[in-house]
């Protein structure tokens, strides 16, 4: 019992025939003469109560015409099951206390633009739609952490703070760190490379950052990740373990959260063919795709968003496409010996033209090929020092990934943009509120 006085309308069903009070919001209120309607918003659910002049009060009934949108009052009640009320359950009020009048509340039933919304969200996220989203991205953090907690990965926090790149020197936000520099992590990939070492199947989950200029809706610049990394994995065994992970979280989430899901009015057929096995392609034969819808596209270069939907639109599962180009990827990937150009990569895209929500490999294991490929990328070489050491004490081969929470929300969501995935979104033009 979280609270003595109150009980939550998502438990109203324990409560039939029974008088309790429900601490909550006005969402809504109609009035029929006689009788008016007053639907209260707990965080948990919507209740219509029912508020009738025979039942009340005077000064109860008269509250009407006071309670404005949004605010906040404690009613209390006989609960009465009824299959027309929305929920199957409807309270018969007998008191209502006002807690606090609100003021003209700025969002109304009316629409509102993106921006105004944005500027709002902190009020925003009180309605039901940007509810339905949030307790999806809950569902789906949860089924994450248990897939990894159940398979008996350690979780690894690791740093915000870092000393150098991990995904580019481009995306860096910088920070001023005692008189030095500082930047905010890009990835924890390369502190759970060295945490796989020490308890050999890890994840870390958290915020992550990059200064991403350009302004899409599969862009973020402070964004969640969760990354596996697991010590004597290769790539084969890595694409096994991404395959095995989004399944889960996919099924599980659309089995818990079927009626958020119905709010969204997702259309679920294509969520539920997210089952193993997952097609597996390389970078050549995505290539070949492209080339088939006549898409421009040169040889060599990364994929844009684009060119995912294309590829993904082939097939009606999430498509793992591995060896890309090298010289696209990052510095720590291994290089596939059969063919040193490719790197022994994977990325992992959604289908419905939600694009690439994993993306990972196998890792350089060899001491002397790291050195080299930081020094091309022009890495800072005291910083990766400790890095190195990982290839000087036992250095085996190693591989991992991370998928991206908010592209998975708005993929499992079917929203257009993740900007609405993430309670308070942080892109180039939004740091407030
Ligand atoms: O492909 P990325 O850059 O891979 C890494 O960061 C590796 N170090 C992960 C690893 O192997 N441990 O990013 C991984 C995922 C992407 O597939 C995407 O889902 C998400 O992170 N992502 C973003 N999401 C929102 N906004 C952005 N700016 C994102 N950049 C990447
Ligand atoms: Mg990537």
């Amino acid at each position: 019992m979280i609270r003595k006085n109150f009980v939550y309308v998502e438990d109203i069903s324990q409560y039939d025939g029974k008088e309790v009070s429900i601490a909550g919001w006005v969402y809504n209120k109609r009035s029929s003469g006689k009788i008016w309607f007053l639907l209260l918003r707990d965080g948990t659910g919507i209740i219509q109560c029912v508020v009738s002049k025979k039942d009340v009060p005077e000064e109860v009934f008269e509250l009407e015409k006071t309670l404005t949108q949004e605010s906040s009052v404690i009613v209390k009640g006989l609960v009465h099951a009824d299959h027309r009320a929305p929920g199957g359950y409807e309270l018969w009020v007998r008191h209502i206390e006002p807690v606090h009048i609100a003021q003209e509340y700025p969002i109304t039933p009316k629409e509102h633009g993106v921006d105004f919304l944005m500027d709002h969200r902190h009020l925003w996220l009180r309605s039901t739609k940007q509810h339905a989203i949030l307790r999806v991205r809950h569902a789906v953090v949860r089924a994450i952490r248990d897939f990894f907690d159940n398979n008996g990965f350690t979780l690894i926090d690791s740093p915000i703070f870092t000393p150098s790149a991990c995904e580019g020197t481009t995306t860096l936000f910088e920070t001023d760190y005692f008189g030095g520099k500082a930047y905010l992590t890009q990835s924890g990939q390369l502190y759970v490379e060295a945490a796989a070492m020490a308890f050999g199947k890890v994840y870390c989950f958290g915020p992550t950052f990059r200064a991403e200029k350009s302004k899409t809706r599969r862009h973020l610049t402070e964004f969640w990740m969760v990354e596996p990394e697991v010590a004597y994995a290769d790539l084969d065994d890595n694409m096994d373990l991404a395959e095995e992970f989004l399944e889960y979280v996919v099924q599980r989430v659309i089995r818990e959260k079927e009626k958020e899901l119905q709010v969204l009015e997702r259309d679920l057929t294509m969520l539920e063919k997210v089952k193993r096995p997952f097609p597996r392609i390389t970078y050549d034969e995505a290539v070949e795709i492209l080339k088939k819808n006549q898409v421009a596209f040169e040889y060599g270069d990364d994929f844009g968003g684009t060119d995912e939907t294309v590829i993904s639109s082939a097939f009606d599962k999430p498509v793992m496409v591995h060896r890309y180009p090298a010289e696209v990827k990052a510095f720590y990937m291994k290089r596939d010996p059969q063919d040193p150009s490719k790197a022994l990569c994977v990325d992992v895209l959604a289908p419905e033209g939600y694009g690439e929500v994993i993306g990972g490999g196998q890792r350089e294991d060899d001491y002397d090929t790291l050195l080299q490929r930081i020094r091309e990328h022009g890495l800072p070489e005291d910083a990766f020092q400790w890095y190195l050491d990982l290839r000087r004490y036992g250095s085996v081969p190693h591989s991992g990934f991370g998928l991206g929470i908010e592209r998975t929300v708005a993929w499992i969501c079917g929203l257009k943009h993740i900007r609405e995935t993430i309670p308070f979104p942080r892109t180039i033009y939004r740091l407030y509120p």
